[in-house]
């Protein structure tokens, strides 16, 4: 097709010279169509009920398991650097088969909570609302004739979001893949007073080998069987649109593509056809692809922390969930 402004005749290639934008380090700075900044992050952050110190997991340098006490320092960090969010997940003392140390009023997120809230009251926390971490057999809910059983576990995930909106959680995010999972945490949410409370729901969240560290990290990997009859499939676009459709129908106020990298083409539909805010999540693989490589000298980890992040924000995501936040504020604040 022929375009006027395009036009690549001899006289106007010569006119238009591109490369005069990308002079100096100045223009560049002038120009850049996006900016990364510590304020589109969410840090990730792990409370376990067990510890007393934190402990390091070996699967993502960098990233620790931390005690109840000890999220203090932790805390301050993050405020200091200027990251807005914070996303807990917890590790429990005890599993069961119903998951049941998810929504007890002081189970390990509840108390992290209410800690955060503490020692940071203007910081937003956020909440991961799944079972996977609390149940014995490591699915996202609860087992019937060896099916993950829709119904019954999302009234478990609206008891457990509940629980963390009483607790202090500004957001609460259902990642659990259940249908119908937005509508019933909205209502019980709802219910009882805590129509404050946002939703940020996991909607398309893929079946996904990225999440292998976290779940290392957290100890949620299934004992038999895989996620796949719940997590979306990896080849399917048009269903991970309607993923998002139908929680911004049942009420969401923020969604999610999960995870970002693979991803991007959907963060970019996403954000042309909607326009509530949209979370990526910069999963544990993505992590630990960039450090593993950074460490071995292979790769440049800043470099490409940055790149990946900002084609992240590129695609569309406004507000990008990684366990890069602190160092790439750092980075960031050194670079201005
Ligand atoms: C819980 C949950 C998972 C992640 C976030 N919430 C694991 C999973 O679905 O298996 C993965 C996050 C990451 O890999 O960083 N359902």
């Amino acid at each position: 097709m022929k375009s006027e402004l395009y036009d690549v005749s001899e006289t106007l290639a010569l006119r238009q010279r591109l490369r005069r934008l990308r002079k100096s380090e100045s223009l560049r700075l002038l120009l850049a169509e996006t900016r990364l900044s510590s304020s589109d992050f969410i840090y990730p952050i792990f409370v376990d009920q067990r510890l007393s110190e934190a402990e390091e997991i070996a699967s993502m340098p960098g990233i620790y398991r931390h005690s109840l006490s000890g999220l203090k320092n932790e805390i301050s960090e993050v405020v200091s650097l200027r990251i807005p969010a914070v996303l807990l997940f917890g590790l429990p003392k005890r599993k069961d088969a119903l998951g049941s140390e998810a929504y007890t009023a002081n189970g390990i997120v509840q108390q992290a909570v209410r800690e955060v809230k503490k020692v940071a009251p203007q910081l937003t926390v956020a909440t991961d609302v799944c079972l996977c971490q609390y149940t014995d057999h490591g699915h996202c809910g609860v087992i019937r004739d060896g099916r993950v059983e829709n119904d019954e576990t999302v009234n478990l995930l609206s008891k457990i979001a509940v629980s963390h909106a009483e607790a202090g959680a500004d957001i609460v995010g259902p990642s659990a893949m259940m249908d119908g999972q937005v509508k019933a945490l909205r209502q019980a949410l709802d219910e009882r007073g805590l129509d404050e409370t946002l939703i940020m729901s996991y909607s398309a969240k893929f079946a996904s080998g990225f999440y292998g560290p976290f779940r290392e990290a957290a100890e949620s990997a299934p004992q038999w069987g895989d996620r796949r009859s719940y997590q979306m499939d990896p080849p399917n676009r048009q269903e991970a649109i309607r993923e998002i459709e139908m929680d911004i129908a049942e009420g969401a106020d923020i969604v999610m593509v999960k995870p970002a990298l693979s991803y991007l083409d959907l963060i970019r539909e996403a954000r042309a056809k909607f326009s509530l805010p949209l979370a990526a999540y910069n999963v544990s693989g993505e992590y630990s692809m960039i450090k593993a490589a950074g460490q071995r000298d292979w790769l440049d980890e800043k470099r490409i922390a940055l790149e990946v992040l900002t084609s992240i924000k590129r695609a569309g995501a406004n507000i990008i969930i990684t366990y890069f936040a602190k160092e790439a504020a750092k980075w960031l604040r050194n670079a201005n």
